[in-house]
């Protein structure tokens, strides 16, 4: 498995997302953990979770629980994992996503996913998403806190325009280490935050990917390019779609997600597909 940084960690150059197995169609926890460990087999070693994976008011934390118990059962060494969470986004359970992103609410929910996560300080810790009620610079203060504090040892921002990025660097300085984004072939305006964290040698983390879990099937016959290039070169248009964002740039860390073990293993046998600038350029295209 070829190796990206955030910040002074090297992962694989492919995460695996974690939401499919929380939320709305979430498989039985035994397939669950299958795709966790196959994920574990094919080298990953990014995990993105949320609080927010989950259902039911009661489950806060479902895809952080389910994490760290599939690392635990794993049997071999997984000390090369990092566990990267979020705060900021809330599910009451009648199916909504609502925001809060004041800094009491934020450290209370740090330390909920401390406990789920069952470690001494969060390896990268996100703020999820912007919360129009409340300064962005206040937000961003608790994420510095928590670092000052050790309760996480590297903080990244989700959802962030070009300012919010540059907002949180000026807060943050070096521990700002990865931003994550929506990107993929349906959605491109994240280009400019992805240029930014090139120049600035911050971590992009790719979310939705392949288009989102209602999508992902279609991306072929959707995006007509990703599926010629796939024919091309003897691959899927969804290990394409990977290779390709792989190609933009070396912050560029995907995290597709997935719910079964066959998924996981297709994305990280990506990391070995190698495009042409010519496929490239024509994948550039919208
Ligand atoms: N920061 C944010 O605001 C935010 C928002 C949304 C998502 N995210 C993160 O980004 C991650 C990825 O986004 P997502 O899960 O919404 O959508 P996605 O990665 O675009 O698509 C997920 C779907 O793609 C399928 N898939 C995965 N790899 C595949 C492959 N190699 N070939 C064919 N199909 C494949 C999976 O199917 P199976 O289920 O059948 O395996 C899964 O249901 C999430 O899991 C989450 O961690 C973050």
């Amino acid at each position: 498995m070829y190796l990206r940084q955030i910040g002074d960690t090297k992962v694989s150059s492919i995460g695996l997302g974690g939401m499919p197995m929380s939320i709305e169609g979430r498989p039985e926890e035994s397939r669950a953990t299958a795709t966790i460990h196959a994920a574990l087999d094919s080298g990953v070693t990014l995990f993105d979770t949320a609080d927010a994976y989950h259902i039911g008011a009661d489950e806060v934390g479902h895809n952080e629980t389910l994490i760290a118990r599939a690392l635990a059962s794993y049997g071999a060494d997984t000390s090369q994992v990092l566990v990267a969470t979020k705060g900021g986004h809330l599910r009451p359970g009648d199916g909504t996503w609502t925001l809060n992103g004041t800094p009491d609410y934020l450290r209370r929910a740090c330390e909920a996913s401390l406990r789920r996560l069952n470690v001494d300080a969060i390896e990268l810790y996100q703020f999820h998403r912007p919360d129009p009620a409340v300064p962005y610079e206040d937000s961003i203060g608790a994420l510095r806190d928590l670092l000052d504090e050790g309760k996480i040892r590297m903080a990244g921002i989700s959802n962030a325009d070009i300012d919010q990025i540059r907002t949180a660097q000026q807060i943050l300085g070096d521990r700002l280490v990865s931003v994550q984004n929506q990107f993929s072939p349906a959605f491109r305006s994240s280009e400019p935050e992805l240029q930014l964290c090139d120049q600035l040698g911050i971590a992009f983390l790719p979310w939705s990917p392949l288009g989102g879990i209602k999508n992902a099937a279609d991306l072929a016959t959707t995006y007509r390019a990703f599926g010629d290039v796939a024919d091309e070169v003897g691959a899927t248009a969804h290990q394409v779609t990977l290779a390709w964002m792989l190609a933009k740039s070396p912050v560029v860390i995907p995290i597709p997600g997935s719910s079964r073990p066959e998924t996981i293993r297709a994305s990280a046998e990506a990391v070995d597909l190698r495009l042409t600038p010519v496929q490239v350029a024509r994948l550039d295209q919208p």
